[in-house]
């Protein structure tokens, strides 16, 4: 399986603007399929800059339906409309910062499929559950609840204590991890690593059995450093 680099912005601009960014993807000799996750005001500008390129548009999050009185929020089908074929859902910060639900993350999985857009769907420990030895219980447990009933979807395996931070699990515990989220989804569906994925560690993460890809946040903000972990991938 080809692996997928996708990078997210989270509420950042990239580095060196849009245009520039979009260039630099465009002219690179990719191997790994790309896929970049801007906040949605620039979901629009980025796909019109990307556009005749293999590069793909992802969203941030979506809502669980389709239209209707809930201000603020962007339904699936609009992220469909203006490019996106993928959005994350149920990333850490969302899942602390607006308190969402296994529930609710399956909800917006399946939305976002209804709508077309392939979910990436978020998962990881916290480090009071890594400590406690019950990381794979945990990811277990989200897995259960947060996954659709039908595929495509994609997996992001995102330990908690290792985004934004620096530190990042042992080779070992990636690969036992992704081996157990392997065996308790499709064969198919890809599993990507996330948690201060870098230039210098991709190598060693991408070559792990079970990780199909990365899901880079602070290091995708430059398109050097994104295209300085895709040369890695598979
Ligand atoms: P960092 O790569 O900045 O640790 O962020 C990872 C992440 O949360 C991607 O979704």
């Amino acid at each position: 399986m080809k692996q997928i680099i996708a990078g997210n912005w989270k509420m950042n601009n990239c580095a060196e603007g849009i245009e520039a960014y979009a260039k630099a993807l465009r002219h690179a000799p990719l191997r790994a399929e790309m896929i970049i996750c801007p906040p949605f005001p620039l979901l629009a500008p980025l796909h019109a800059a990307l556009a005749g390129s293999l590069i793909k548009l992802g969203a941030q999050d979506c809502h669980s339906v389709a239209a209707g009185p809930h201000t603020g929020d962007v339904a699936a089908t609009m992220l469909a409309a203006a490019g996106a074929s993928h959005v994350i859902v149920g990333h850490s910060e969302r899942r602390t910062d607006h308190h969402e639900t296994n529930a609710l993350v399956r909800a917006k999985a399946e939305a976002a499929q209804q709508a077309g857009v392939i979910p990436i769907i978020c998962v990881g420990e916290t480090e009071a559950q890594r400590d406690a030895g019950h990381a794979a219980a945990a990811i277990l447990a989200q897995l259960a609840g947060s996954l659709p009933a039908t595929l495509p979807y994609i997996i992001a395996y995102e330990p908690i204590w290792a985004i934004g931070t620096g530190k990042t699990p042992t080779l070992d515990d990636i690969a036992a991890i992704h081996a157990t989220i392997r065996d308790a989804t499709s064969p198919t569906s890809h599993i990507l690593y996330g948690g201060s994925v870098k230039p210098a560690n991709a190598a060693a993460i991408l070559a792990l059995p079970h990780v199909n890809g990365a899901l880079v946040g602070g290091a995708s903000l430059t398109a050097a450093d994104l295209l300085a972990i895709a040369i890695h991938a598979t």
